[in-house]
């Protein structure tokens, strides 16, 4: 998704926001820019490249900006309206040339404002969408900065993520927010605006997030925030700015998911800190702001996510079934906001989202409020928009997750919806002992994926022996069987190829066709419920020839009559066997992209969070 960033200060403003585009690269994009305000008045200084934000660099070294302008505002581009190229990458520019703007979202009636603004005279030099905000700006001219923004806005439609700066409005920058993230922090006589907190890390102690509807005025040292419709004053809560800058770093990794895999045990230690109560058997999970009558009341469970996310959501349905005993089901955000689904009062909708920005997911969670449904988020990034407007869930404390495939996030949603679970069942059928069980059991989950990791010498093999494979299957059964769905995600987009998970009892009901010996079969068979017929599926394959890699517990010789790459797994329960699990998988996913080439952290095609539907 695009980046946003913005500096006004003492300046220098230039380092200030290269670093920032920098923080935001993992993102995805396709181009960026920067616009520079010089102290003395006089025109944005603009300048973008296609590419990386080091092409951007070039292209400041080639046609060097006022160094010491002490503002300025950037962007990185991924494309929605145009195709990445140079005019088409923001900032962009009014017709006068005095204002430049820099804009996440999508306008949607656009078109009408081109057609409008055209007969009045302007000019467009791009296809974008985001150049008619840079006009209308101008056209809307009032006496102040944020009131020619504000009245700009009025005609939009759409959603924005704006920041603008003017040569006629010296040190100031209005920022605007209706469906884009926008983060502003201020400290020691400058001010700073970005689409992802991770990019003002080191910059302030906290940052305070806008909501839908808000508009700000920065200045060096402070902002100041107000209702886009009354222009009222409204304050926005500081939330603590605990990206450390290194944390954002690769930490000696070769690859930020691969530092993301080894920070697993560490991030289910920090999300499980002070949520079990051992003597209870239970989970303490005040974000919830459930009583237990609340809990009681509840007839079912709607978990709504997307991609990865939807997976460990599905894990999640089988816990809360297993352990609470409320019907619960998965719906795919997207699915789930369009069809009219049957929600009531008494239906928790649990919103899965590490990001917390994505757009159908947010989408699902406004729908749900207007079906009076209670919602819940389980979100990563503190004060996310999911998180703010369902007001109430968990967070999942597993740090920024700067890799595209998630990684330690699903372990944590994982961790999280078995929390749920569990207090939701000791609030209602689950006795004490068996809750002391599942506590155990999640205490021990940090062990489990230390125990997984071991495995990549072994893993390491097993990719290089299947790596130039074209398709591949990942098959399970039970609570296997949403691991083996992320297990084929993470394989397909990371190294790009094709692969495909399926409950282990449906193969034969068509994609067995697939098989021969070319396309080797990933088989998740930890002892547990269903292991017997698991094994009649690897035979299965294997009378098509189709090569198996068995996923399978410690000690558990069962598997080895059928193939000799297996990895192995301790033995735990089985609603926590899927973590070990997709530990394995996701060494597997990154080892074979690794073998392969692929840029692994940016995919192609890929972002890390899709705020567009
Ligand atoms: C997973 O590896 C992908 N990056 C993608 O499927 C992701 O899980 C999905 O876009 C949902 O993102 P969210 O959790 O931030 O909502």
């Amino acid at each position: 998704m695009c980046g946003i960033v913005g500096y006004t200060g003492r300046g220098p403003a230039l380092p200030v926001l290269l670093s920032g585009l920098h923080r935001m690269e993992y993102r995805g994009y396709d181009s960026a820019g920067v616009a520079l305000l010089p102290a003395g008045g006089g025109a944005p200084q603009v300048r973008r490249a296609v590419g990386k934000v080091a092409a951007l660099e070039t292209a400041i070294s080639e046609s060097p900006v006022d160094a010491s302008a002490p503002l300025g505002i950037g962007h990185t581009r991924w494309a929605t309206h145009g195709a990445p190229s140079e005019r088409n990458a923001h900032p962009h520019l009014s017709r006068d040339g005095s204002i430049a703007l820099v804009h996440n979202g999508i306008i949607d009636n656009f078109l009408a404002l081109r057609e409008r603004l055209v007969s009045q005279g302007f000019v467009f030099r791009s296809e974008t969408d985001s150049e008619a905000l840079a006009h209308l700006v101008e056209a809307c001219r009032a006496d102040t900065l944020l009131e020619s923004v504000r009245r700009a806005l009025s005609f939009v439609s759409g959603t924005y993520g704006i920041a603008v700066a003017a040569s006629w409005a010296p040190g100031q920058i209005v920022v605007a927010r209706k469906g884009s993230p926008i983060a502003i922090a201020a400290a020691d006589g400058v001010a700073c605006v970005a689409s992802d907190a991770a990019a003002l890390a080191g910059r302030a102690d906290s940052v305070a997030y806008l909501d839908d509807g808000d508009i700000a005025l920065l200045v060096p040292g402070g902002f100041e925030v107000r209702s886009i419709e009354a222009l009222s004053p409204v304050v926005r809560p500081a939330a603590p700015l605990d990206f450390a800058p290194d944390a954002i770093e690769k930490g000696g990794y070769e690859h930020f998911m691969r530092k993301e895999i080894a920070e697993q045990p560490e991030a289910l230690e920090n999300c499980l800190r002070g949520r079990l109560v051992d003597e209870d058997g239970t989970a303490k999970l005040s974000g919830l702001r459930m009583e237990p009558r609340d809990i009681a009341a509840l007839q079912s469970v709607v978990v709504t996510a997307c991609g990865t996310s939807y997976y460990a959501g599905l894990h999640g349905t089988y816990a809360f079934e297993q352990f609470s005993g409320i019907p619960s089901r998965i719906e795919q955000a997207a699915e789930f906001r369009y069809r009219n689904p049957i929600v009531a009062p008494e239906t928790a909708l649990v919103s899965l989202s590490q990001s917390g920005e994505t757009a159908d997911t947010l989408a699902a969670v406004r729908e749900a409020k207007r079906k009076g449904a209670l919602v819940l988020s389980v979100c990563n990034v503190v004060g996310s928009t999911i998180a703010r407007e369902a007001g109430r869930g968990v967070y999942l404390h597993a740090g920024p997750e700067i890799g595209v495939a998630s990684t330690k996030a699903f372990l944590c949603q994982v961790a999280v919806l078995s929390m749920m679970a569990l207090l939701f069942g000791r609030t209602r059928r689950l006795s004490c002992q068996e809750g002391r069980t599942i506590v155990g059991a999640l205490k021990a989950l940090p062990d489990l994926v230390r125990a997984a990791l071991a495995q990549e010498d072994a893993i390491v093999r097993i990719a290089e022996k299947f790596a130039g494979a074209r398709d591949a299957f990942f098959i399970g059964r039970g609570w296997q069987y949403p691991a083996a769905l992320e297990g084929a995600l993470k394989l397909k987009e990371i190294s790009y190829l094709h692969a495909e998970g399926y409950h282990a009892a449906e193969l034969k009901h068509g994609p067995i066709a697939l098989l021969d010996e070319h396309v080797p079969v990933v088989a998740l068979s930890p002892l547990g419920p269903g292991h017997d017929k698991m094994l009649g599926n690897i035979q299965e394959c294997r009378a098509r020839k189709a090569p198996v890699i068995a996923i399978a517990t410690e000690g558990d010789s069962s598997v080895d009559a059928f193939t000799e790459d297996v990895i192995r797994v301790p033995q735990c329960p089985d609603f926590t066997a899927a973590v070990p699990v997709v530990v394995v998988e996701q060494l597997f996913a990154y080892h074979v992209a690794r073998l392969r080439g692929e840029p692994i952290d940016q995919p192609r095609n890929l972002a890390k969070s899709v705020t567009v539907e």
